[in-house]
Protein backbone atom coordinates (compact mmCIF):
# COMPACT_ATOMS: atom_id res chain seq x y z
CA UNK A 1 0.00 0.00 0.00
CA UNK A 2 2.63 2.63 1.07
CA UNK A 3 4.78 1.47 -1.84
CA UNK A 4 2.77 2.15 -4.06
CA UNK A 5 1.29 5.51 -3.08
CA UNK A 6 5.37 6.55 -2.68
CA UNK A 7 5.65 5.11 -6.36
CA UNK A 8 2.46 7.45 -7.42
CA UNK A 9 3.43 10.36 -5.96
CA UNK A 10 7.35 10.38 -6.98
CA UNK A 11 6.22 9.46 -10.59
CA UNK A 12 4.09 12.42 -10.29
CA UNK A 13 7.05 14.36 -10.20
CA UNK A 14 8.58 13.25 -12.86
CA UNK A 15 11.22 10.55 -11.50
CA UNK A 16 12.06 7.14 -12.76
CA UNK A 17 10.74 4.54 -10.78
CA UNK A 18 11.62 0.94 -9.84
CA UNK A 19 9.49 -0.94 -7.93
CA UNK A 20 10.62 -3.84 -6.31
CA UNK A 21 7.60 -6.61 -5.09
CA UNK A 22 7.18 -10.23 -5.14
CA UNK A 23 3.43 -10.47 -4.04
CA UNK A 24 4.60 -12.13 -0.77
CA UNK A 25 1.27 -10.19 1.14
CA UNK A 26 -0.96 -12.83 -0.71
CA UNK A 27 1.51 -15.45 0.67
CA UNK A 28 0.80 -13.71 3.78
CA UNK A 29 -3.01 -12.85 3.78
CA UNK A 30 -4.33 -15.18 0.91
CA UNK A 31 -6.13 -14.26 -1.57
CA UNK A 32 -7.44 -11.01 -0.20
CA UNK A 33 -4.07 -9.70 0.53
CA UNK A 34 -2.92 -10.04 -3.43
CA UNK A 35 -1.53 -6.76 -4.82
CA UNK A 36 -1.21 -7.70 -8.10
CA UNK A 37 -4.11 -5.66 -9.04
CA UNK A 38 -1.99 -2.44 -7.80
CA UNK A 39 0.82 -3.52 -9.49
CA UNK A 40 -0.89 -3.57 -13.00
CA UNK A 41 -2.14 -0.24 -12.19
CA UNK A 42 1.30 1.24 -11.35
CA UNK A 43 2.50 -0.51 -14.89
CA UNK A 44 -0.40 0.80 -16.60
CA UNK A 45 -0.91 4.00 -15.04
CA UNK A 46 2.84 5.54 -14.26
CA UNK A 47 5.23 7.10 -16.85
CA UNK A 48 8.77 5.71 -16.27
CA UNK A 49 7.71 2.73 -13.46
CA UNK A 50 9.20 -0.58 -14.07
CA UNK A 51 8.08 -3.54 -11.75
CA UNK A 52 11.47 -5.80 -10.86
CA UNK A 53 10.06 -9.07 -8.87
CA UNK A 54 12.40 -9.56 -6.75
CA UNK A 55 12.93 -11.25 -2.99
CA UNK A 56 14.29 -8.70 -0.20
CA UNK A 57 15.51 -12.18 1.37
CA UNK A 58 17.60 -12.92 -1.79
CA UNK A 59 20.79 -11.16 -0.98
CA UNK A 60 22.31 -11.84 -3.85
CA UNK A 61 19.53 -11.02 -5.94
CA UNK A 62 18.88 -7.45 -4.29
CA UNK A 63 23.10 -6.80 -3.89
CA UNK A 64 23.37 -7.20 -7.50
CA UNK A 65 20.14 -5.04 -8.40
CA UNK A 66 21.48 -2.22 -5.99
CA UNK A 67 24.92 -2.53 -7.92
CA UNK A 68 23.16 -2.07 -11.36
CA UNK A 69 20.73 0.55 -10.86
CA UNK A 70 22.25 2.33 -7.97
CA UNK A 71 18.84 4.81 -7.14
CA UNK A 72 19.25 8.33 -6.34
CA UNK A 73 17.09 7.48 -3.08
CA UNK A 74 15.10 4.24 -1.50
CA UNK A 75 12.31 3.92 0.21
CA UNK A 76 12.34 0.39 1.78
CA UNK A 77 8.21 -0.16 2.42
CA UNK A 78 8.44 -3.65 1.79
CA UNK A 79 7.73 -6.32 5.01
CA UNK A 80 5.42 -8.51 6.72
CA UNK A 81 3.25 -6.29 8.30
CA UNK A 82 0.63 -7.86 10.82
CA UNK A 83 1.25 -8.52 14.80
CA UNK A 84 -1.12 -11.94 14.54
CA UNK A 85 0.76 -13.38 11.42
CA UNK A 86 4.05 -12.80 12.60
CA UNK A 87 3.49 -14.98 15.70
CA UNK A 88 2.48 -18.24 13.07
CA UNK A 89 5.00 -17.57 10.83
CA UNK A 90 8.72 -16.19 12.82
CA UNK A 91 11.35 -17.43 10.50
CA UNK A 92 9.64 -15.72 7.22
CA UNK A 93 8.57 -12.58 9.52
CA UNK A 94 12.29 -12.14 10.62
CA UNK A 95 13.92 -13.08 7.76
CA UNK A 96 11.64 -10.40 5.53
CA UNK A 97 11.82 -7.65 8.32
CA UNK A 98 15.02 -7.50 9.81
CA UNK A 99 17.21 -9.47 7.43
CA UNK A 100 15.39 -8.32 4.18
CA UNK A 101 15.97 -4.61 5.41
CA UNK A 102 19.67 -5.51 6.25
CA UNK A 103 20.23 -6.90 2.61
CA UNK A 104 19.31 -3.83 1.41
CA UNK A 105 20.88 -1.25 3.84
CA UNK A 106 24.73 -3.46 2.97
CA UNK A 107 23.51 -3.24 -0.73
CA UNK A 108 22.88 0.77 -0.46
CA UNK A 109 26.35 0.80 1.25
CA UNK A 110 28.01 -0.94 -1.28
CA UNK A 111 27.19 1.02 -4.20
CA UNK A 112 25.29 4.24 -3.35
CA UNK A 113 26.14 4.78 0.30
CA UNK A 114 25.43 8.64 -0.52
CA UNK A 115 21.62 7.61 -1.04
CA UNK A 116 19.16 9.12 1.21
CA UNK A 117 17.66 5.15 3.26
CA UNK A 118 13.71 6.15 3.90
CA UNK A 119 12.62 2.80 6.04
CA UNK A 120 9.02 2.54 7.46
CA UNK A 121 9.44 1.35 10.50
CA UNK A 122 6.24 1.13 12.98
CA UNK A 123 4.81 2.40 16.91
CA UNK A 124 5.08 -1.32 17.18
CA UNK A 125 8.85 -0.32 17.76
CA UNK A 126 7.87 1.14 21.48
CA UNK A 127 5.96 -2.44 22.33
CA UNK A 128 3.44 -2.06 24.87
CA UNK A 129 5.03 0.91 26.94
CA UNK A 130 2.68 3.31 25.64
CA UNK A 131 0.01 1.15 27.62
CA UNK A 132 1.89 2.50 31.08
CA UNK A 133 1.02 5.83 30.35
CA UNK A 134 -2.19 6.99 32.89
CA UNK A 135 -5.28 7.00 31.01
CA UNK A 136 -8.85 8.74 31.55
CA UNK A 137 -11.58 6.48 29.81
CA UNK A 138 -13.75 9.33 28.35
CA UNK A 139 -17.54 8.64 26.65
CA UNK A 140 -15.61 7.01 23.36
CA UNK A 141 -12.42 6.83 24.13
CA UNK A 142 -9.36 6.41 26.13
CA UNK A 143 -6.78 9.26 26.48
CA UNK A 144 -3.65 10.23 28.26
CA UNK A 145 -3.91 11.56 31.57
CA UNK A 146 -0.14 12.24 31.69
CA UNK A 147 0.25 16.13 30.23
CA UNK A 148 3.54 15.03 29.61
CA UNK A 149 1.76 13.26 26.44
CA UNK A 150 -1.00 16.19 25.79
CA UNK A 151 0.64 15.88 22.16
CA UNK A 152 0.93 12.37 21.70
CA UNK A 153 3.98 9.90 21.60
CA UNK A 154 7.47 11.07 21.06
CA UNK A 155 10.41 9.42 19.49
CA UNK A 156 12.50 9.55 22.81
CA UNK A 157 9.93 6.93 24.28
CA UNK A 158 11.27 3.77 25.32
CA UNK A 159 11.51 1.01 23.14
CA UNK A 160 13.33 -0.98 25.93
CA UNK A 161 11.64 -3.64 28.23
CA UNK A 162 7.82 -3.80 26.96
CA UNK A 163 6.32 -6.58 25.32
CA UNK A 164 6.27 -5.96 21.11
CA UNK A 165 4.98 -9.43 19.53
CA UNK A 166 7.28 -10.90 17.07
CA UNK A 167 6.08 -8.31 14.71
CA UNK A 168 7.07 -5.72 16.83
CA UNK A 169 11.28 -7.53 17.73
CA UNK A 170 11.54 -7.93 13.93
CA UNK A 171 10.96 -4.37 13.35
CA UNK A 172 12.73 -3.55 16.17
CA UNK A 173 15.76 -5.30 14.86
CA UNK A 174 15.41 -3.38 11.31
CA UNK A 175 14.65 0.24 12.79
CA UNK A 176 18.00 -0.47 14.84
CA UNK A 177 19.86 -1.39 12.01
CA UNK A 178 18.87 1.46 9.49
CA UNK A 179 19.80 3.74 12.79
CA UNK A 180 23.42 2.07 12.65
CA UNK A 181 24.07 2.28 9.44
CA UNK A 182 23.47 5.83 9.65
CA UNK A 183 25.39 6.28 12.99
CA UNK A 184 28.10 3.85 11.72
CA UNK A 185 28.91 4.90 8.35
CA UNK A 186 27.14 8.42 8.29
CA UNK A 187 24.76 7.65 5.60
CA UNK A 188 21.50 9.67 4.98
CA UNK A 189 18.99 7.19 6.35
CA UNK A 190 15.76 7.58 8.55
CA UNK A 191 12.86 5.30 10.43
CA UNK A 192 9.74 6.36 9.87
CA UNK A 193 8.06 5.00 12.93
CA UNK A 194 4.26 4.95 11.53
CA UNK A 195 0.96 4.64 13.42
CA UNK A 196 -1.91 3.78 11.22
CA UNK A 197 -1.00 4.81 7.15
CA UNK A 198 -3.63 3.98 5.10
CA UNK A 199 -5.24 5.57 2.11
CA UNK A 200 -7.84 4.70 -0.56
CA UNK A 201 -5.69 1.73 -1.97
CA UNK A 202 -5.12 -0.40 0.63
CA UNK A 203 -6.24 -3.97 1.02
CA UNK A 204 -6.82 -4.03 4.46
CA UNK A 205 -7.60 -7.14 6.06
CA UNK A 206 -8.58 -8.45 9.60
CA UNK A 207 -5.29 -8.47 10.83
CA UNK A 208 -3.62 -5.54 9.59
CA UNK A 209 -5.31 -2.25 7.77
CA UNK A 210 -7.39 -1.48 10.36
CA UNK A 211 -9.14 1.73 9.02
CA UNK A 212 -9.64 0.33 5.67
CA UNK A 213 -10.90 -3.17 6.65
CA UNK A 214 -13.33 -1.93 8.65
CA UNK A 215 -15.04 0.70 6.35
CA UNK A 216 -15.12 -2.25 3.91
CA UNK A 217 -17.05 -4.57 6.69
CA UNK A 218 -19.21 -1.24 7.00
CA UNK A 219 -20.12 -1.28 3.13
CA UNK A 220 -20.48 -4.64 2.66
CA UNK A 221 -22.90 -5.16 5.72
CA UNK A 222 -20.05 -7.63 7.48
CA UNK A 223 -19.38 -7.46 11.14
CA UNK A 224 -16.10 -5.84 12.27
CA UNK A 225 -14.79 -7.78 15.34
CA UNK A 226 -13.48 -5.25 18.52
CA UNK A 227 -10.91 -6.89 20.52
CA UNK A 228 -10.93 -5.71 24.27
CA UNK A 229 -10.49 -2.12 25.48
CA UNK A 230 -14.64 -1.43 25.35
CA UNK A 231 -13.85 -0.42 21.66
CA UNK A 232 -12.16 2.82 22.89
CA UNK A 233 -9.04 2.02 21.89
CA UNK A 234 -7.56 5.36 19.55
CA UNK A 235 -5.58 4.91 16.45
CA UNK A 236 -4.10 8.62 15.12
CA UNK A 237 -4.54 7.84 11.25
CA UNK A 238 -2.12 9.31 8.08
CA UNK A 239 -3.08 9.32 4.61
CA UNK A 240 -0.49 7.86 2.39
CA UNK A 241 0.13 11.02 0.26
CA UNK A 242 1.20 13.07 3.80
CA UNK A 243 3.65 10.20 4.53
CA UNK A 244 4.81 10.60 0.79
CA UNK A 245 5.21 14.18 1.16
CA UNK A 246 7.31 13.74 3.91
CA UNK A 247 9.41 11.39 2.58
CA UNK A 248 9.83 13.61 -0.46
CA UNK A 249 11.03 16.64 2.04
CA UNK A 250 13.60 14.06 4.24
CA UNK A 251 15.03 13.27 0.31
CA UNK A 252 15.41 16.79 -0.35
CA UNK A 253 16.97 17.74 2.59
CA UNK A 254 18.38 14.04 4.31
CA UNK A 255 19.90 13.83 7.86
CA UNK A 256 21.92 11.09 9.37
CA UNK A 257 20.06 8.24 11.37
CA UNK A 258 16.79 10.14 11.88
CA UNK A 259 13.85 8.51 13.51
CA UNK A 260 10.37 10.11 13.20
CA UNK A 261 6.52 9.55 14.24
CA UNK A 262 5.10 9.36 11.45
CA UNK A 263 1.22 9.52 12.15
CA UNK A 264 -1.67 11.54 11.70
CA UNK A 265 -1.37 13.29 15.32
CA UNK A 266 -4.31 13.87 17.68
CA UNK A 267 -6.18 15.37 15.27
CA UNK A 268 -6.49 12.52 12.91
CA UNK A 269 -7.28 9.89 16.37
CA UNK A 270 -10.33 8.13 16.61
CA UNK A 271 -11.74 5.44 18.67
CA UNK A 272 -12.96 1.95 17.15
CA UNK A 273 -16.59 3.39 18.27
CA UNK A 274 -15.70 6.54 16.49
CA UNK A 275 -14.59 5.34 13.43
CA UNK A 276 -18.04 3.35 13.66
CA UNK A 277 -19.81 6.56 13.79
CA UNK A 278 -18.12 8.47 11.12
CA UNK A 279 -18.21 6.07 8.46
CA UNK A 280 -21.64 5.38 9.19
CA UNK A 281 -22.22 9.08 8.34
CA UNK A 282 -20.86 8.82 5.25
CA UNK A 283 -21.98 5.54 3.79
CA UNK A 284 -25.46 5.61 5.49
CA UNK A 285 -25.06 1.84 6.39
CA UNK A 286 -25.19 0.90 9.88
CA UNK A 287 -22.11 -0.84 10.92
CA UNK A 288 -22.44 -4.56 12.33
CA UNK A 289 -20.21 -5.23 14.63
CA UNK A 290 -18.68 -8.04 17.64
CA UNK A 291 -17.31 -7.66 20.97
CA UNK A 292 -14.66 -9.82 21.87
CA UNK A 293 -13.50 -9.53 25.90
CA UNK A 294 -9.89 -10.16 25.31
CA UNK A 295 -7.38 -7.71 23.74
CA UNK A 296 -4.80 -8.22 20.91
CA UNK A 297 -1.81 -9.19 22.52
CA UNK A 298 0.45 -6.02 22.77
CA UNK A 299 -2.23 -3.71 21.17
CA UNK A 300 -2.25 -0.04 22.24
CA UNK A 301 -4.85 1.02 24.10
CA UNK A 302 -4.45 4.55 23.61
CA UNK A 303 -1.54 5.27 21.07
CA UNK A 304 -0.95 9.03 18.90
CA UNK A 305 1.88 10.43 17.32
CA UNK A 306 3.84 13.48 18.53
CA UNK A 307 4.42 15.33 15.09
CA UNK A 308 6.35 18.09 16.14
CA UNK A 309 9.80 16.78 15.52
CA UNK A 310 8.86 16.24 12.08
CA UNK A 311 7.45 19.79 11.93
CA UNK A 312 9.99 21.24 13.96
CA UNK A 313 12.89 19.78 11.01
CA UNK A 314 10.72 19.99 7.84
CA UNK A 315 8.37 23.14 8.63
CA UNK A 316 7.24 22.96 5.03
CA UNK A 317 5.17 19.78 5.85
CA UNK A 318 2.18 19.32 7.48
CA UNK A 319 -0.66 16.65 7.62
CA UNK A 320 -3.16 18.14 4.48
CA UNK A 321 -5.92 15.12 4.39
CA UNK A 322 -8.15 15.36 7.34
CA UNK A 323 -9.99 12.21 9.25
CA UNK A 324 -13.13 12.89 7.29
CA UNK A 325 -11.72 13.27 4.01
CA UNK A 326 -9.81 10.07 4.42
CA UNK A 327 -12.47 8.11 5.38
CA UNK A 328 -14.64 9.41 2.40
CA UNK A 329 -11.69 8.56 -0.21
CA UNK A 330 -11.39 4.87 1.38
CA UNK A 331 -15.42 4.52 1.15
CA UNK A 332 -15.04 6.29 -2.70
CA UNK A 333 -12.57 3.12 -3.90
CA UNK A 334 -13.90 0.34 -1.83
CA UNK A 335 -17.44 1.05 -3.45
CA UNK A 336 -15.63 1.55 -6.90
CA UNK A 337 -13.58 -2.08 -6.36
CA UNK A 338 -16.50 -3.89 -4.68
CA UNK A 339 -18.26 -2.67 -7.88
CA UNK A 340 -15.84 -3.99 -10.14
N1 LIG B 1 -0.12 0.40 6.97
C1 LIG B 1 0.12 0.75 8.21
O1 LIG B 1 -0.78 1.14 8.92
C2 LIG B 1 1.51 0.74 8.77
C3 LIG B 1 1.73 1.28 10.05
C4 LIG B 1 3.02 1.31 10.55
C5 LIG B 1 4.06 0.83 9.80
N2 LIG B 1 3.82 0.31 8.57
C6 LIG B 1 4.96 -0.21 7.83
O2 LIG B 1 4.97 0.30 6.52
C7 LIG B 1 5.45 -0.68 5.64
C8 LIG B 1 4.48 -0.89 4.52
O3 LIG B 1 3.21 -1.22 5.05
P1 LIG B 1 1.96 -1.46 4.09
O4 LIG B 1 0.76 -1.21 4.89
O5 LIG B 1 2.17 -0.75 2.82
O6 LIG B 1 2.09 -3.04 3.89
P2 LIG B 1 1.71 -3.91 2.62
O7 LIG B 1 1.59 -5.31 3.10
O8 LIG B 1 0.56 -3.31 1.89
O9 LIG B 1 3.00 -3.77 1.68
C9 LIG B 1 4.16 -4.50 1.88
C10 LIG B 1 4.60 -5.00 0.52
O10 LIG B 1 5.82 -5.71 0.68
C11 LIG B 1 5.79 -6.81 -0.17
N3 LIG B 1 6.71 -7.81 0.37
C12 LIG B 1 6.59 -8.51 1.52
N4 LIG B 1 7.61 -9.34 1.68
C13 LIG B 1 8.42 -9.15 0.62
C14 LIG B 1 9.65 -9.71 0.23
N5 LIG B 1 10.23 -10.66 0.97
N6 LIG B 1 10.23 -9.28 -0.91
C15 LIG B 1 9.63 -8.32 -1.67
N7 LIG B 1 8.45 -7.75 -1.35
C16 LIG B 1 7.86 -8.17 -0.22
C17 LIG B 1 4.34 -7.29 -0.15
O11 LIG B 1 4.03 -8.09 -1.28
C18 LIG B 1 3.60 -5.98 -0.13
O12 LIG B 1 3.29 -5.52 -1.43
C19 LIG B 1 5.74 -1.91 6.49
O13 LIG B 1 7.09 -1.90 6.87
C20 LIG B 1 4.88 -1.71 7.69
O14 LIG B 1 5.41 -2.36 8.85
C21 LIG B 1 2.57 0.26 8.03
Amino acid sequence: MIGSEVCVYFAQQGHQIIGLDNNQRAVFFGPQGDTRWNQKRLETTLKGYQHIELDIRDRNGVLALIEKIKPDAIVHTAAQPSHDRAAAIPFEDFDTNAVGTHNLLEAVRRYCPESPFVHMSTNKVYGDAPNSIALIEKETRWDYADLQYAEGIAENFTIDQSKHSIFGASKVAADIMVQEYGRYFNMPTCCLRGGCLTGPNHSGVELHGFLSYLIRCNLEGKEYKIYGYKGKQVRDNIHSLDVARFIEAFINAPRIAEVYNLGGGKNNSVSIIEAFKLVESISGIPQKFSYVNENRIGDHICYYSDLRKMQAHYPSWGITKDLKTTFEEIVESWEARLKA
